[in-house]
C-alpha cells in the first residue's frame, strides 16, 4: 500500500510510523512495505487465469534482496540485464529457469555465467541484434552448452508523445532489440545453428504507457512473428512468448479515469495472443515499477529554508544522487510533511537538494509555512535506491523493509568516513 495517514496525521506506512522506522540510521532512508508488494504480485498472477504463464520482475526497479526474496516466493521470476543482476536473482532465490536475461551487450562473462546457471543454463538470453546470435553461439561451443535463446524484438513503433524520449526503447532508432523486419532472419540463424534452441520471442516497447494500446500493438508485432514461423512450419521448439514491461504508475495520484492496472495490460495481451492461435504457448511479462513504485518513499529531513524577494526553497538531505528520476526525466514526485498535513496552511516550497547542480529540484510543492521536520517522497519504490549515485560524496541513502507494520530489515548506509577514505586511496 502507498502510505495512509492517520486520524493524528501521522503519515504510516504498512501501519507502521515512518519516523520511528529508521532505526538509528537517520535520513535520507528509503521506507518500503514488501507485504503490499507481495499482494500486488498476487493480483498479477491472477489476471492469467491458470495460462502457463512467468511474471519475470524487472529487477533493475528495485534490487533489494528483501523485494527480490518477496517476489520469488510469490512465484515470480526475474528479467535481468547485467551478469551482477543475474547473481543476485539467484542469490534471492528465483530458479535459473525463470529467470531472462535483456542486455545489447553482454559480456561473454555474462553470456557464459547465464548458460552455465542450472542443469540447462537460465530461461533464456534474449538477444538483441543478429551479430549477438553468433556471439552467443561461439559462447556455447566453447562452454559446451546449448543455449537457450530468445529474440528480443524491436517492434518499430512510433512513439512520440506516449512516454518521455528516454525510457521509449520499441522504435526506429532505439539501439534495442533484433528489428522486426530481420526477426526471421534472426530465427534461421538460430534454428541452424546445433548449440542454439529457440525457446522465446520478447519485446519491451518503452516504460511508464498509462494505456494499454502502445503494449497490445507491440505484443501483436511479436506474436505476428511468432504466427508466421509457424505457418511456415518452424519455430517448433518456441515456449514462450515474452511481451516486456512497461505498466504505468500514477505518480500524480489522481488520474482520471484511474489506470489500467497491470491485470488490464495482461488480459489485453491475452486476447490478443488467442486471437493469433498461439495460446500454447506460456506468455512472460517484465514488470519492475508497476510492482514496487508506490509502495516506497523516500524519507527526508529538512535541513533548511531559504525565502528571497524571487523564492522560496526548502532545502532537504535528500538529493538527486538519491532520486534520480526528477532530473533525468522531469519526472514529478508527491512530497508530503511526516507529520501535520494541514493542508489548509500550505504554501507554495520549490523542494531542492544539496547537489551542486541545478537540476537537482524536486520541484513546487505545497506544505506547511511553518517547514515540517521531515518529508516523504512518495513513488519512489522504483529507480530510487537502484538509480542512486555517490555524486558530490554522497553516501547511497538507508533503507528500511516492513511487512505488517513490522520492521523486517535495514540496509545501513556506507559511512561518509569510509567513502572519503575509499576515494583518497583511488590511484594510489
Ligand atoms: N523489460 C525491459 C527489457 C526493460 O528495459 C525494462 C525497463 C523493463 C522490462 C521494466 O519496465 P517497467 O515495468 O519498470 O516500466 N529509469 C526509468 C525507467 C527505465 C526503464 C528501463 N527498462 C524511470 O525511472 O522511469
Amino acid at each position: 500500500m502507498p502510505p495512509t495517514r492517520d486520524s493524528s496525521g501521522t503519515l504510516r506506512l504498512s501501519g507502521a510510523d515512518l519516523s520511528e522506522v529508521s532505526g538509528g540510521t537517520g535520513t535520507p532512508l528509503y521506507a518500503y512495505d514488501i507485504g503490499a508488494m507481495a499482494q500486488g504480485a498476487r493480483a498479477l498472477q491472477a489476471a492469467f487465469e491458470g495460462q502457463k504463464h512467468l511474471v519475470a520482475y524487472a529487477l533493475k526497479a528495485n534490487t533489494a534482496g528483501a523485494v527480490i526474496r518477496t517476489f520469488a516466493a510469490e512465484g515470480c521470476g526475474g528479467d535481468v540485464v547485467s551478469g551482477a543482476e543475474l547473481r543476485v536473482a539467484l542469490a534471492c532465490g528465483i530458479a535459473p529457469e525463470h529467470i531472462v536475461y535483456n542486455g545489447v551487450a553482454k559480456t561473454d562473462d555474462e553470456i557464459d555465467l547465464a548458460m552455465s546457471s542450472g542443469a540447462r543454463g537460465i530461461g533464456a538470453l534474449l538477444v538483441e541484434s543478429v551479430e549477438e546470435i553468433a556471439r552467443v553461439e561461439a559462447r556455447a561451443q566453447a562452454v559446451g552448452r546449448k543455449a537457450r535463446i530468445g529474440i528480443r524484438v524491436n517492434p518499430s513503433l512510433d512513439l512520440a508523445g506516449k512516454t518521455h524520449a528516454h525510457i521509449a526503447t520499441g522504435h526506429d532508432r532505439a539501439k534495442f532489440g533484433v528489428p522486426r523486419d530481420d526477426a526471421t532472419a534472426a530465427a534461421g540463424l538460430i534454428e541452424k545453428s546445433a548449440h542454439l534452441d529457440l525457446v522465446g520471442v520478447s519485446a519491451h516497447v518503452g516504460s511508464h504507457f498509462n494505456t494499454v494500446a502502445p503494449y497490445v500493438e507491440s505484443a501483436r508485432v511479436v506474436f505476428g512473428i511468432v504466427r508466421s514461423l509457424r505457418d511456415a512450419g518452424r519455430a517448433r521448439s518456441l515456449e514462450f512468448v515474452d511481451t516486456g514491461g512497461g505498466f504505468a504508475v500514477d505518480y500524480a495520484g489522481d488520474a482520471s479515469p484511474p489506470l489500467p492496472t497491470p491485470a488490464d495490460f495482461v488480459r489485453s495481451v491475452r486476447a490478443a495472443q488467442r486471437e493469433h492461435g498461439i495460446d500454447d504457448l506460456a506468455l512472460y511479462v517484465e514488470p519492475g515499477r508497476c510492482l514496487v513504485a508506490a509502495h516506497g518513499v523516500l524519507v527526508a529531513s529538512v535541513i533548511q529554508s531559504k525565502v528571497t524577494a524571487t523564492g522560496r526553497w526548502l532545502m532537504i538531505d535528500a538529493g538527486m544522487n538519491d532520486l534520480l528520476r526528477p532530473a533525468l526525466y522531469q519526472a514529478r514526485h508527491r512530497i508530503v510533511p511526516l507529520r501535520g498535513d494541514a493542508p489548509e496552511a500550505a504554501i507554495s516550497w520549490r523542494v531542492v537538494g544539496p547537489v551542486c547542480e541545478s537540476s537537482d529540484d524536486f520541484g513546487e510543492h505545497l506544505l506547511p509555512r511553518d517547514p515540517p521536520g521531515q518529508v516523504a517522497i512518495l513513488d519512489a519504490g522504483a529507480y530510487g535506491y537502484s538509480m542512486a549515485s555517490n555524486y558530490n560524496g554522497r553516501q547511497l541513502p538507508a533503507e528500511v523493509f516492513l511487512r505488517d507494520s513490522r520492521v523486517v530489515g535495514h540496509t545501513v548506509r556506507v559511512s561518509p568516513e569510509a567513502w572519503a577514505q575509499a576515494r583518497a586511496r583511488a590511484g594510489t
